[in-house]
C-alpha cells in the first residue's frame, strides 16, 4: 500500500525538479551559492521521502540499513575533509553515483520487456561503470595514492580501441538478448575502460577529467531514469550532465587544452603532466618581510595572486588583513584570479570570500592581465602554474597553451612560497630568476604575518 497517489508523487517530484533547477541558477554566482545548496539538498530531500511515500517497497529494513550506513559513512568524511581535498571527495561521490546506476541496471535487467529497455539499461551499466571505475583512479591520483604522471603502457591505443569495440558490441548484444553474463561482461568491460580512461591523463588535467565523470554519471542516471520509469532521475541526471559537459569544457579553455587532448593526448606521447628536471643551484634574490613591507607600502597599485599555497596555508585571513592595512595608507589592492588557481573551480573566490575580501576587488583573468601592465607590484602568495610563462614561451612545455596571469609588466614581482619547489605541473618557473622578483621563503600565513607587523610598524 502506498501513502501518497500518483499524481501527488508527480507534484512532489515536480517541485523537486525545480528546487535542482533553481539550485544550479544560485550556484552560479558567488552571492546566492550558499541558498543555492541548501535548495539543492532541499530537493535531493523531497525527493527521497516522496519515495518512500509512493512506493510499495519491499526489502524496507534492508534499504534504511543502506542508508543508515550511507549517512554514518559520509556525514563525518564530508565534516572532515579539508578544502584542498574537495576533488577527491566530489570524485569519490560521483563514482559511487555512476556504480549505484550501473548496479541499478543490472538489478533491473530481469524486468526488460523489449529492446528499448534493455538498451537503456546495458547504456546504464556500461557508463556507469565507466564512470565508477574513472572517479577510483582519479580519486588514487589526487589522493597520491599513485603517480600522478600519465601511465601509459606499449600499445595501450589499441587495446583501448579493442575494449570500446567490445563494449559496444555488448551493449548490441545486452539490448537484443537481455542477457545476464553478457551485461556482467558488459560491466567489467566499462570498469576496464574506464581505469584506462583515466590512466594516461597528467594530474594537471585530473580535475578536467572528474568534471568529464561527473557528465558521465549524469548520463547513466538519466538513463536509469528511463529504465525505473522515474522522470525526476531523468531530469536530475540530465541537469548533472548537462552541467558536466558546460564546467568541463569552461575548464579545458581555461587551461587552454581541449578535451580529446587530455584524454587521449599520452597516447600520442604528449604528456599532459609536468616532467622537467628542476635546476635547484640558480641564484634567486631573496628579502626579508621587512623588505617585502617597504615594497608594498611604498605601491600605488598592488595586484595580489592567490594560488594554491594559499589554501595550504589557510593564509587567506592574514592576507585580507594585510591588504586592509594597506588600503589605510593609500595602496590599490586589487586580486587577480586565475580560472584554475588552486585545486577546483572557484578555490580562490571561496577562500576570499571566507575572509569578507569585497567581490568588487577581484578581477577575471583578462581585466587582471590589463591591470598587471600599470601594477608596482605584483604579490604572487602560494601560486605557481598560474603565473609561469612557460604556458606562452615554451612550446613543449605541459602547461603550454594555458593562459596566464602575466605579472611581467608588474614592476615588481614578490613570490610568497616555502621554497623551489615547483607548482602541480611539476615544472620550473622561469620568472622566480627574473630580475624584478623578489622571493620571500616560509609558509604563507607566517610570511604574511610578519609583513603585517611590518606594515604597521612603519
Ligand atoms: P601551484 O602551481 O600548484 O603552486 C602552488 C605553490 O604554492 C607552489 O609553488 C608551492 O611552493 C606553494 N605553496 C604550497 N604550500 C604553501 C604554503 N603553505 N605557503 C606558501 N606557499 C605554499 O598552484 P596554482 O598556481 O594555484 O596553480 C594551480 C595548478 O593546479 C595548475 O597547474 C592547475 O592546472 C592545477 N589544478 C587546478 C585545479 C582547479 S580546477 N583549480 C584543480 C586541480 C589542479 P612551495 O612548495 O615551495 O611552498
Amino acid at each position: 500500500m502506498t501513502l501518497i497517489s500518483a499524481d501527488w508523487a508527480a507534484a512532489l517530484y515536480l517541485a523537486a525538479a525545480v528546487c535542482f533547477i533553481l539550485a544550479l541558477k544560485g550556484l552560479s554566482s558567488p552571492r546566492q551559492a550558499r541558498r543555492g545548496n541548501l535548495l539543492g539538498a532541499l530537493g535531493a530531500a523531497v525527493a527521497m521521502v516522496t519515495v518512500f511515500l509512493s512506493t510499495d517497497l519491499d526489502n524496507l529494513a534492508a534499504i534504511l540499513i543502506a542508508i543508515a550506513a550511507g549517512t554514518l559513512i559520509a556525514v563525518p568524511v564530508s565534516r572532515r575533509v579539508k578544502m584542498t581535498q574537495m576533488p577527491q571527495l566530489v570524485a569519490l561521490f560521483n563514482g559511487v553515483g555512476g556504480g549505484a546506476a550501473a548496479l541499478v541496471g543490472l538489478l533491473e535487467l530481469d524486468h526488460a520487456a523489449e529492446v528499448g529497455s534493455s538498451l537503456a539499461i546495458a547504456f546504464t551499466i556500461l557508463i556507469g561503470a565507466v564512470s565508477f571505475a574513472g572517479s577510483c583512479v582519479t580519486f588514487a591520483k589526487l589522493q597520491e595514492l599513485m603517480t600522478t604522471r600519465p601511465i601509459v603502457f606499449p600499445g595501450a591505443r589499441w587495446v583501448m580501441i579493442l575494449v570500446t569495440a567490445l563494449a559496444v558490441t555488448s551493449v548490441v548484444a545486452v539490448a537484443v538478448t537481455a542477457s545476464m553474463p553478457l551485461a556482467i561482461t558488459l560491466l567489467v568491460l566499462g570498469l576496464i575502460a574506464g581505469a584506462m580512461l583515466v590512466l594516461p591523463v597528467g594530474g594537471a588535467d585530473v580535475p578536467i577529467v572528474i568534471s568529464l565523470l561527473n557528465a558521465f554519471t549524469g548520463l547513466a542516471v538519466a538513463s536509469s531514469g528511463l529504465v525505473l520509469g522515474n522522470i525526476l532521475l531523468l531530469v536530475a541526471g540530465t541537469l548533472v550532465g548537462a552541467s558536466g559537459t558546460i564546467l568541463t569544457r569552461a575548464m579545458a579553455a581555461a587551461m587552454g587544452r581541449s578535451v580529446a587532448g587530455i584524454l587521449f593526448g599520452a597516447f600520442k606521447g604528449g604528456s599532459s603532466a609536468g616532467s622537467t628536471a628542476i635546476a635547484t643551484d640558480r641564484p634567486v634574490r631573496s628579502a626579508t618581510a621587512e623588505d617585502v613591507a617597504i615594497l608594498l607600502g611604498y605601491a600605488q597599485r598592488l595586484i595580489v595572486i592567490p594560488g594554491y599555497g594559499l589554501a595550504v596555508a589557510q593564509a587567506q585571513h592574514t592576507l585580507a588583513e594585510l591588504t586592509v592595512a594597506l588600503e589605510a595608507r593609500g595602496v590599490e589592492v586589487l586580486y587577480g584570479i586565475h580560472p584554475v588557481a588552486g585545486r577546483m573551480p572557484g578555490h580562490m573566490n571561496v577562500l576570499l570570500a571566507e575572509a569578507n575580501v569585497p567581490y568588487e576587488s577581484l578581477l577575471e583573468l583578462d581585466d587582471a592581465n590589463s591591470r598587471l601592465k600599470t601594477a608596482d607590484v605584483a604579490l604572487i602568495v602560494g601560486a605557481n602554474d598560474v603565473v609561469n610563462p612557460a604556458a606562452k614561451n615554451s612550446p613543449g612545455s605541459p602547461i603550454f597553451g594555458m593562459p596566464i596571469l602575466d605579472v611581467a609588466g608588474a614592476k615588481s614581482v614578490i613570490f610568497l612560497k616555502r621554497s623551489m619547489r615547483p607548482g602541480f605541473a611539476g615544472i620550473e618557473n622561469e620568472l622566480l630568476f627574473e630580475p624584478q622578483t623578489t622571493l620571500l621563503f616560509g609558509d604563507a600565513k607566517e610570511t604574511l604575518s610578519k609583513v603585517l607587523s611590518a606594515v604597521k610598524r612603519t
